[in-house]
């Protein structure tokens, strides 16, 4: 058994971590799940394993990939800021050290399990700004944020996800203050064949073989059809200005696998 796997284990059966009132979730009292209730449930499920997993399967590399997207935002010390689909917290963790403990930091995803995985790391961590975070259970297509509130907007790994990306997009548009930056990473659909190839083929032989092992096998073959079913870069960057952002340029990263689209409201 590797080092991961015994850590996984260990994650699988310890206590829920305990919600001290200063780490409080809120709940968003009309949060609705209507058809995207599958994939509410398929997250909740990995959320116990989905930080070891992205560790083993990028071989860490994310932790670059999403450095790289919270610097495009322009996120500056003092800013409100927000992380869609925020999972365990990695970008909200990020956008935190740049705001400072004088800026705000709000992290919301529809997964309950993922956000108490989030509120752990937060507890058990001695950085002081990460007090600046709050977690918050809700909708990426109905955000119960007012208009033109946030400074900055990360949205990592969920965009792909969400049912309707049309509308998704125009939430990140009515909560960003004018002149300000929301910043998308992703897989990217590439439209190079070679590179779809290598996408497909890592996805089919080492995805889904690490997946299967922790027992996630069904979990990750979704992940090579939500792909297929993306938006390519130029795409993406053509929903942008259609929503009515003023600026959308989509960045290939690592090799073109991944993608992150940065727009200006
Ligand atoms: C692949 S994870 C990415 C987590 C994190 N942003 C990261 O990069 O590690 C996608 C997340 O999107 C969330 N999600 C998908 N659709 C959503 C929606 N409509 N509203 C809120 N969260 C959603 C899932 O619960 C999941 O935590």
């Amino acid at each position: 058994m590797t080092t991961v796997e015994v850590q996984v284990i260990k994650l699988l059966h310890r206590r829920p971590p305990r919600i001290s009132p200063e780490y409080s979730i809120f709940r968003h009292r009309n949060f609705t799940v209507r058809c995207s209730a599958e994939r509410q449930a398929l997250f909740n499920r990995i959320a116990p394993v989905y930080d070891n997993l992205n560790d083993v399967l990028s071989l860490g590399q994310h932790r670059i990939w999403k450095r790289m997207a919270v610097s495009w935002t322009g996120a500056k010390r003092g800013d409100s800021t927000l992380d869609i689909c925020c999972g365990s917290g990695d970008l909200a963790f990020l956008l935190s050290e740049k705001v400072g403990l004088d800026g705000q930091v709000m992290g919301l995803d529809f997964s309950s399990d993922q956000l108490l995985v989030a509120s752990s790391r937060q507890q058990e961590s001695s950085t002081p700004c990460y007090k600046n975070i709050e977690w918050l259970e809700g909708d990426a297509l109905n955000l119960p944020f007012r208009d033109d509130y946030f400074d900055a907007i990360t949205m990592g790994y969920g965009l792909r996800n969400v049912m309707d990306k049309e509308r998704a997009m125009q939430q990140i548009f009515r909560v960003l203050k004018p002149g300000c930056k929301a910043s998308i990473l992703d897989f990217n659909k590439s439209r190079e064949p070679i590179t779809s190839l290598i996408q497909e083929w890592m996805i089919d032989s080492i995805v889904v073989p690490v997946a299967t092992g922790f027992g996630l096998a069904e979990e990750y073959k979704y992940l090579k059809s939500s792909i297929q079913e993306f938006l390519t870069g130029k795409e993406l960057e053509q929903l942008a200005f259609a929503v009515g952002f003023s600026d959308a340029k989509f960045y290939e990263i690592a090799g073109g696998l991944m993608g992150n689209l940065v727009v200006t409201r």
